[in-house]
């Protein structure tokens, strides 16, 4: 199969790049990949909105550049935070244009939230379900697109490249250059082998590496790992965002339902299991202090009472606009016997959000040639050591934008020739030769266990040197076993996202050993201080 461009992934950064192109481009081909269904993204689950400023007489650029780089702790790159800002802005007018519906208030305005971080209201939403509006208006807009095919239940395993040893010499260009994919199309059970001029990876994150995650199954860290494999630049994995305040189900493993940070925006009040408003005494921002804090301090206070969770206090609220603005959330709670007006809402944090991933140019390019990449799967440089609440939606629509800007150009002003290197007829097919079908799934269910309990055990929220080392040890016999069992058995979604998994924790571990200090969301009681040399890890 052959396309012009590739896409992997449906998720806010794989739709808007695709609608983008394909609108630029009506004679070309388009083609989507997803692992799943369409839908079925982090994307999906997105709660409390997109960050932007729109109240030019209360906000500002300057403020919300600002309110990025405190979270950032130092770690942003300054030009890219004010290209997402500055350039946000019309891309939410854009998304607004193809149909997605923010809420607005009685006088016909945008109704802003406020989360943790930011110094102004200025976060759009729709209801307590931001992302599902946003993927339900791109998805509507692609259908209209007929240049644009997509594949659900196509599992991508690897990307195809072509290391150049000329290039290593002048080192004017990449020296690896991506010719497109092997796919498990899961339909008809065959890898295929697609070719695309330009591909972009727009995979999401890998929340569910950890023990319990805001993140869905889909999660699972493939396009890193898939870049990392093909020898692309991989920065700051280190920087896993827990999120503080996931609905807490004792014994839960997977992903767990998120009590939006706009819930605290709007009043509602951390409580520990003696019923104290702890968060006074971690910082003056209390409640809406930068998720970093907010979410040591409450694994602290777990810690400290030997508990698995604190309280969410809500019971003050007011009662009809809560369920205005949490409908989803305030039926959630009462499906499990949680009455927010009278009873405080258990909740813990979980693994949430990759702040780093596969390194990009401003233009969304990776290391490898022709091979871009969008949305939580990138570091772009936009979050530094921590994320500002909200900004990955803006994040992911800008570079989907820019990725889409220089690709475009890129296609219109080839000849062909700089696709011509590697002659594409002596690609070869997907070898699958000598591998059988696996005899035992525990043995892939088991190790996905082992992982995630080790990485939600020794490199969560607090770390240590020691914890690190151990993680390490066991994440190498990990490796060792699933390479084993890789080599010999018939290639499976399950196998490949255990695979990939193993990639992306080893990846965060090495990253986390590297960096000696305390940075954002990188807490190791063996080095509290920071650093005085301020250094993104490039893998
Ligand atoms: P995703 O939306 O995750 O899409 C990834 C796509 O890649 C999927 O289609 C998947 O099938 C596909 N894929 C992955 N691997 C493969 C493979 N091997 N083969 C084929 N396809 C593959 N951010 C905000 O800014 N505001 C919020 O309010 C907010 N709330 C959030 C709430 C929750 C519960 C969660 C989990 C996240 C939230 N975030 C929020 C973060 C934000 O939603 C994500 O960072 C963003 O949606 C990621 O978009 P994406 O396009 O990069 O990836
Ligand atoms: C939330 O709604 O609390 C999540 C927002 C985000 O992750 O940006």
């Amino acid at each position: 199969m052959q396309t012009d461009f590739l896409v992997i992934g449906s998720g806010i950064a794989g739709l808007t790049y695709a609608l983008k192109v394909a609108k630029a481009c009506p004679d070309k081909k388009v083609l989507i990949f997803t692992k799943t269904t369409s839908d079925e993204t982090n994307t999906k689950y997105a709660q409390g909105g997109i960050a932007g400023v729109w109240d030019n007489e209360k906000d500002s650029f300057d403020k919300h550049i600002e309110d990025t780089l405190i979270a950032g702790d130092g770690l942003c790159n300054e030009h890219v935070v004010e290209i997402v800002v500055k350039e946000g802005v019309d891309r939410i007018r854009e998304i607004i244009d193809w149909g997605a519906r923010f809420d607005k208030d009685d006088d016909g305005d945008y109704a802003l939230g406020k989360e943790g971080g930011h110094s102004e209201y200025r976060i759009l939403h729709h209801k307590d379900v931001t992302g599902r509006e946003m993927e339900r208006a791109l998805l509507e807009a692609i259908k209209q697109q007929p240049n644009i095919e997509m594949i659900t239940h196509c599992f991508v395993v690897d990307i195809i490249t072509q290391h150049h040893l000329g290039y290593l010499v002048t080192k004017a260009t990449p020296d690896i250059e991506c010719f497109g994919v092997y796919a498990l199309n899961l339909h008809t059970k065959k890898i295929e082998k697609i070719l695309a001029s330009i591909t972009l990876l727009a995979t999401g994150g890998n929340g569910q590496v950890y023990r319990t995650t805001t993140n869905p199954a889909i999660a699972t860290g493939d396009g890193v790992a898939m870049a990392y494999r093909a020898k692309g630049r991989i920065e700051n994995m280190e920087f896993i965002q827990f999120h503080p305040t996931a609905l807490y189900e004792a014994g839960l493993r997977g992903q767990a339902f998120l009590i939006t940070e706009a819930v605290r925006g709007d009043g509602g009040i951390l409580r520990n299991i003696d019923g104290e408003a702890f968060m006074e005494r971690y910082d003056e921002r209390k409640d809406l202090a930068p998720r970093d804090i907010v979410a040591r301090a409450i694994d602290n206070e777990m810690k400290r009472t030997g508990t698995e969770h604190v309280w969410l206090d809500c019971r003050h609220m007011d009662k009809e606009k809560f369920i205005h603005h949490f409908p989803n959330i305030y039926k959630k709670c009462m499906s499990m016997g949680i009455d927010i007006t009278k009873n405080m809402i258990p909740v813990a944090p979980a693994a949430h959000y990759s702040c780093g991933g596969i390194k990009t140019d401003e233009w969304a390019r990776t290391s490898i040639k022709h091979l871009y990449a969008a949305g939580e799967c990138a570091s772009t440089g936009l979050h530094g050591a921590n994320r500002l609440a909200s900004n990955s939606l803006l994040e992911a629509m800008v570079f989907a934008h820019r990725a889409y800007a220089d690709a475009v150009k890129k296609i219109k002003d080839s000849s062909g020739e700089e696709w011509g290197i590697w002659d594409r007829d002596n690609i070869p097919d997907w070898r699958a030769e000598g591998t059988t079908a696996p005899k035992e799934m525990i043995l892939i269910t088991q190790s996905l266990k082992e992982l995630q309990l080790l990485m939600s055990d020794y490199v969560g929220i607090v770390r240590t040197n020691v914890r690190l080392e151990r993680a390490m040890r066991r994440l190498d016999l990990l490796h060792e076993e699933t390479e084993e069992l890789y080599k010999t058995t018939e290639v499976s979604p399950q196998l490949c996202q255990l695979r990939n998994m193993i990639t992306a924790g080893y990846l965060i571990v090495k990253s986390a050993t590297f960096r000696h200090e305390s940075r954002g969301l990188h807490y190791n009681t063996d080095y509290l201080q920071k650093s005085g040399i301020v250094q993104n890890i490039v893998l």
